[in-house]
């Protein structure tokens, strides 16, 4: 059978293994469609372990070479990711961040406890400046949460001011003082962090009075710059919230105060605390976590249901500001600190991902990976001097093309992959026009023990060539190390396109993709 795919309808293509087969792909290239927005490829450093400290920032005097305390290997790193934008304070620590311990000389900077991870002393040498300095050096945008847990309306009011308004205002005129005479940029402000839970604990109605307060008294200065305000919404599958928000802006939002999106959170995790490893796992876990990631689509669709309800235009967005695997702490590392090792399964976890919000690109226009260096699925870790690209690294990266890119409808059947009592869809396809106007290819092979021959007819491309890459491992669950940090590395692949088809045989448990030339 052959049919336009959803992931959903994925679950239910059980046909008969299709051998050494190709898999027929149909692209629509005439039809391009919605926008994949590159805020869907947004990342998040949380005040949280090593993700600040060590991982970007190790001060000036460091002997890691850096750039005003930044580190400069991992900026170069992150710059060919192109990052959308990147999430800041926090994550729970948002809600217990006051910003003015970390803004000023080094003698006036003050060190608070970090009570939601591991209990250290966070010195506050990172701070607001630095955070400013850390998103320009990377060609990146500014997404701060503002602390309405144990925080007032007026300490984030004063807080965008310090950030957004000119020298001749009160907090600007500080900020001048502290060497940044020019307004920044906050191009998205979080209305607070998982407010049902460690940012306060508050039933949604307690939110919603919250949200009113701070959506209309937190301003944004600086006019170069429009700043979309994003509110606290669900996390997983309660409605509470997602109800609440929408309700809450439909009867109530106009010139006034008013909101551009709600954020999902939704790890990959299995149940809590976490304990599935992150290494050293059976092909039966890869199965196992990669069934748990794709209840990312239902749960989108299950959300975005009750946001049509009340914004049938979509002018909300469904910002997924914290997603991806959370596995068990790696061994002997600080506890708090969520240090987890990423092998190729988090690979083909990201694109799956990525797939699932570029078919929900008209609601879901901005997501934040949790997180981006050294704390759960990163993409990059450090230790001390060193530093490791993960496989996660690797997708984001080869993913590029599509970031703002017209998503192209597609056609297959996905065939089915079974291990043990897991049953999952063998392969998954995206495509789209980039903003260059060349057609982009995904192909993601779920089969950890199959290669797959994907045949994609490209309607009205007759002859040419596409190039790219392809992500593979000998295993599914090898890894990236400091001293073996090429284990899983993209390689090359090129595919002739011959009467409008293009054919290209992929590895199992793999991650490819091209783009025509
Ligand atoms: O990303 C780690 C934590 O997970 C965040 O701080 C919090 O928002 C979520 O529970």
């Amino acid at each position: 059978m052959r049919r336009v795919c959803t992931l959903l309808s994925f679950m239910m293509l059980v046909g008969p293994a299709l051998g050494r087969d190709a898999i027929e792909v149909t692209v629509d290239t005439a039809h391009p469609g919605t926008k994949l927005d590159r805020h869907v490829f947004g990342q998040f450093a949380e005040d949280l372990g090593t993700g600040l400290y060590g991982g970007i920032w190790v001060g000036r005097d460091s002997a890691i070479p850096n750039t005003r305390g930044i580190r400069n290997d991992v900026v170069a790193a992150l710059r060919e990711l192109h990052v959308p934008d990147v999430r800041w304070p926090g994550g729970c620590y948002a809600d217990e961040y006051h910003w003015q311990d970390g803004v000023g000389p080094a003698s006036k900077r003050r060190p608070q406890p970090n009570f939601n991870w591991g209990g250290v002393i966070e010195s506050n040498e990172f701070g607001t400046d630095e955070f400013m300095d850390f998103v320009d050096q990377v060609g990146s945008e500014a997404y701060i949460s503002v602390n309405v847990g144990s925080g007032t309306v007026q300490e984030a009011a004063d807080w965008l001011q310090y950030m957004t308004a000119d020298a001749a205002t009160g907090w600007g005129k500080e900020r001048a003082a502290n060497g940044h005479a020019a307004p920044y940029k906050v191009a998205m402000l979080g209305l607070g962090n998982e407010s049902w839970d460690c940012g306060g604990h508050m039933s949604a109605a307690e939110y919603g009075f919250e949200l009113k307060r701070f959506a209309k008294f937190v301003h944004n200065w600086n006019k170069q710059q429009p700043m979309q305000k994003i509110a606290v919404g669900p996390g997983g599958e309660k409605t509470e919230y997602t109800e609440m928000v929408m309700k809450t802006w439909k009867e109530n939002a106009d010139w006034d105060w008013n909101i551009d999106g709600m954020s999902l959170h939704s790890y990959t995790v299995g149940h809590w605390p976490p304990s599935w490893p992150a290494t050293d796992f059976a092909e039966s876990d890869y199965a196992r976590v990669l069934k748990e990631t794709l209840k990312m689509d239902p749960l989108i669709e299950s959300h975005s249901a009750i946001m049509d309800r009340y914004d049938p235009q979509k002018k909300i967005s469904l910002v997924v500001d914290e997603w991806g695997a959370w596995y068990a702490p790696t061994k002997g590392s600080t506890p708090g600190f969520l240090q987890q090792q990423n092998s190729q399964r988090d690979a083909v976890l990201a694109a799956l991902n990525l797939n699932i919000f570029s078919r929900h690109a008209d609601r879901v226009r901005h997501t934040n990976i949790a997180q981006m260096v050294n704390v759960l699925q990163a993409m990059i870790l450090t230790d001390g001097p060193r530093m490791t690209l993960t496989p996660t690294y690797h997708v984001f990266r080869m993913y590029v093309p599509f970031q703002d890119a017209a998503i192209l409808p597609v056609s297959f059947s996905a065939g089915t992959y079974r291990v043990g009592e897991f049953e999952l869809p063998r392969i998954d396809v995206i495509a789209a026009k980039t903003a260059q106007g060349k057609i982009a290819i995904a192909i993601t092979n779920v089969d950890a023990g199959r290669p797959a021959t994907v045949e994609v007819e490209l309607k009205e491309l007759s002859s040419g060539r596409a190039e790219g890459e392809t992500l593979a491992a000998p295993k599914v669950d090898s890894i990236n190390t400091f001293d073996n940090p090429k284990a899983v590395a993209p390689k090359a692949v090129t595919a002739a396109i011959r009467k409008g088809r293009l054919t290209l045989t992929v590895p199992p448990a793999s991650v490819t993709v091209v783009t025509t030339q």
